[in-house]
Order: C-alpha cells, then structure tokens, then sequence
C-alpha cells in the first residue's frame, strides 16, 4: 500500500480514453490512497458516475451547483496531494490555458497552487495543431507535469502521431513518483540496481546460469523510481518485463555485468547489486557446438569475477553500496564476512526456506549491517522492496 493516506483527485474531461480513467481509479485505490473524482458534463457522456462511485467509495462530483458541496472546487484544489487530469481534451487544455473556471474541473484547476500531472488525449490532427502545442507549453511552464500522449490506436484508427492517452499503468507510475518524491531522500539520487542471472557460454548453444528471476532487482528498481530517484537498471536475462521508469540496460555474461557497473559507479549513489551473477565460467567455452554423441564431458570451470569487489575503489565517496546474499547455512556470519570483503554498507540475506528466494513472489529476507541484523517477515518482493529502500534511506 504505497500510498495510504495520500489523496488524490482525478479530473476526468470528455474523451472517449476515459474509459481507461476508471482502470487509473482502481490502480489509485488499490495501492492505498483515498480517490476523489470530478467529471465534466461531457466526460459523463462517455462514462456514467456510478461507474467511478463503484470505484472509488465516494460520490462523483460533476457540477459547481451541489448546494451540500458549496465552495467544493476550493477545498478539493488544495486538499489533494495531487491533482491527475487524464484524459486532458484539447478543450480542456484550452480552458485551463486561458483561466476559465466555467465548470467545476477548470474552477479547482484555477485554484490548485500544488502539483498536476496532465494525461493529454485527443484525435492526433488535434494534438498537432499549433493552439494545442501553445496550450499545452502554458500549462507546463506553470510547473504541471505532462505525460504522453503516445502513438497508436486511436478511436477513429490508427495513427503514427502521437494522441492517444498514456496507458493507465503510466500515468500510475509518474502520479506515484509525483506524490512520493517530496518525502524521499532518494529523490534526485542515482540509483544503480542490478537484476537477474548472467550466463556463460559453454558452447554457442548451451549456457551456464542459475535461478534467479530478476524479480527483486525489478521491485527495487521500480520502488526507487518511485521515491524519486533517477535510476538504472542493468539485467541479465529474464522474462520479466521492464519497468515503467528506469533506463534499462541488457548485459549477458558477469564480465559484460562487471563493465556496466564499472562504468555507472563514478556517478552512482547507491548501488543495489541484486543480481546473482554467475559465479563460474568455462575455462575454454567450445567455439561450436559439442555433439551429444560425443559421450561424457568435463568442463573444467574458473570462478568469475567478482563485480562488488573489483568495482570497489570506483564507487563514489559518500555513496552506499547494499549486497545480497542468498546462504544455506550460517547465514549472519556469511553476509558479514562479505560486508567486509566486498565493501558493503548492508547485505540483504535471503533464507534458504519454502516460499523465499529465487523463482517465487515473495521474500523473507534479515536485513544485515555491521552491528545490526533486522530480521522482517515473509513479503512481496515488492514490500520487501520498500523496506530495503527504507534501511537505505536511514544510511543516507
Ligand atoms: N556478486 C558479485 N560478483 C559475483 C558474484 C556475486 O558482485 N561474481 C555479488 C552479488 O550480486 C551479491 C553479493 O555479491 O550482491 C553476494 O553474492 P554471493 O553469490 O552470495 O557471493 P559470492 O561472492 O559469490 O560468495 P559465495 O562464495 O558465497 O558464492
């Protein structure tokens, strides 16, 4: 729950996107934050109320003249952290861009002094025109955030210029960042996190690798973005999507891993190394592919290098660095000895136990540092996440 006790009010205006608007509520509430809508005369054209009341628990305010609401476009600008306007029509924009408050969306806009992310969406014709380009520049140059629009289909077909609303899981992800960034000390830091396996050919065909998913490199990279931080995310292969957010940057083998890191270090102020890099390499990888026919085989196998260590002396001053380890056994001492060793602030030690580690949703995880061991309970990767985020902060 990300954003409990956060506010938000979205302003839906007529477009026919604002169907997607009522999956944006849902993301909203879901993650916690209480959701108030405002619809204009036409946006009720394409959706009724009652769709967003069902959402959201509250009633849907559409007019200027509820008697038991007066005055409600100037306690609903500045209650809200934050203000969504998606979708944004061109005339929408237009209004705002000029002052008019002659609905009870454009009234609170006027009065709204806080942040506003605008979700711009119209015919692509519309997009283009030059008054929509000055409207749109006027409202950015007071300081509202824009996202989108993207190009693709639209309702009257498909088009290569941009118009059509940014999907709903965007917006979600720019308003998350918006609302939580005033609170974070990751806000504007660089964040490095590393995800996933890396693999080692043995032959063109076949790889060495091991389990690892990349998930909690993913939900680290995607709980940092949205404190805030600027944040870059280097994979080894995984099926897993990419976050909304992060540069993404693909490497394959731990040497190609080793390069990227080096290369970011000098600029990095945290440095999450989630990633399980392959720990060992084919001394002498076949240059084609060896025949099963063949018979038995021995690889002989050579350690690979060590990223965390051989990186070390290029990590920014004041910068904190956070390992992960995943242990069998004796797993405080372990993740000490490679606190020390690899130079970290924090190792997040991941117990050898059902329902934790690689492959699976969740985590149980101790969070280890020289003098402390704070032990948390079975999570999501994606709360265990936010928790790893929270000791990192307490580091900054
Ligand atoms: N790590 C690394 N380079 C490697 C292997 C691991 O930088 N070649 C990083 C991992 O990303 C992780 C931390 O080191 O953050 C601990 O990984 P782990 O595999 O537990 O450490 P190893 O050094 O491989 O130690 P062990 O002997 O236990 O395998």
């Amino acid at each position: 729950m990300t954003l409990s006790g956060r506010h938000v009010l979205l302003g839906v205006s007529g477009g026919i996107a604002s169907y997607k608007t009522c999956m944006l509520a849902r993301r909203f509430i879901e993650a916690g934050a209480a959701v108030d809508v405002v619809m204009t005369a036409s946006a009720a054209q394409f959706v009724r109320p009652t769709t967003f009341e069902a959402l959201i628990g509250r009633p849907v305010l559409t007019s200027l003249w509820e008697r038991d609401r007066a005055l409600a476009h100037i306690s609903l600008s500045r209650e809200p952290g934050l203000v969504v306007v998606a979708p944004a029509t061109a005339n929408l924009l237009a209004r705002v861009a000029q002052g008019i408050a002659d609905d009870l969306l454009t009234a609170l806009l006027l009065a709204r002094t806080g942040p506003v992310l605008v979700a711009p969406a119209m015919n692509d014709m519309m997009f283009a025109h030059p008054a929509t380009g000055r409207n749109l520049e006027l409202v950015e140059n007071r300081g509202w955030s824009i996202i989108g629009p993207e190009s693709g289909p639209l309702a009257e077909g498909s088009s290569d210029l941009p118009g059509r609303m940014s999907e709903p899981d965007a917006i979600f992800v720019a308003a998350e960042r918006l609302l939580r960034q005033a609170d974070s000390r990751l806000a504007g830091r660089r964040v490095l996190v590393t995800a996933g396996p890396t693999r080692e050919l043995l032959d063109p065909i076949r790889v060495i690798t091991n389990r690892s998913s990349g998930r909690m490199g993913f939900a680290l990279a995607r709980a940092a973005y949205a404190r805030g931080a600027d944040v870059t995310l280097i994979a080894g292969p995984t099926a897993l999507a990419p976050p909304i957010g992060p540069d993404v940057m693909r490497v394959e083998s731990t040497a190609d891993l080793a390069e990227a890191v080096g290369n970011a270090l000098p600029e990095t102020d945290v440095l999450l190394m989630a990633a399980a890099p392959a720990d060992y390499r084919p001394a002498a990888p076949e240059s084609t592919k060896r025949r099963r026919s063949d018979g038995a085989i021995a690889v002989e196998l050579h350690p690979s290098v060590d990223v965390l260590e051989t990186t070390r002396s290029r990590r920014k001053g004041g910068s904190i660095a956070v390992g992960f380890a995943y242990e069998t056994e004796h797993g405080i001492a372990r993740a000490r000895a490679k606190l020390e060793r690899k130079g970290l602030d924090l190792v997040v030690l991941n117990l050898d136990e059902e329902g934790s580690g690689a492959e699976v949703e969740t985590n149980r995880v101790t969070l280890v540092s020289a003098d402390a061991a704070q032990e948390l309970p079975l999570l999501p990767k994606s709360d265990a996440a936010e928790r790893i985020l929270d000791a990192v902060e307490r580091l900054l």
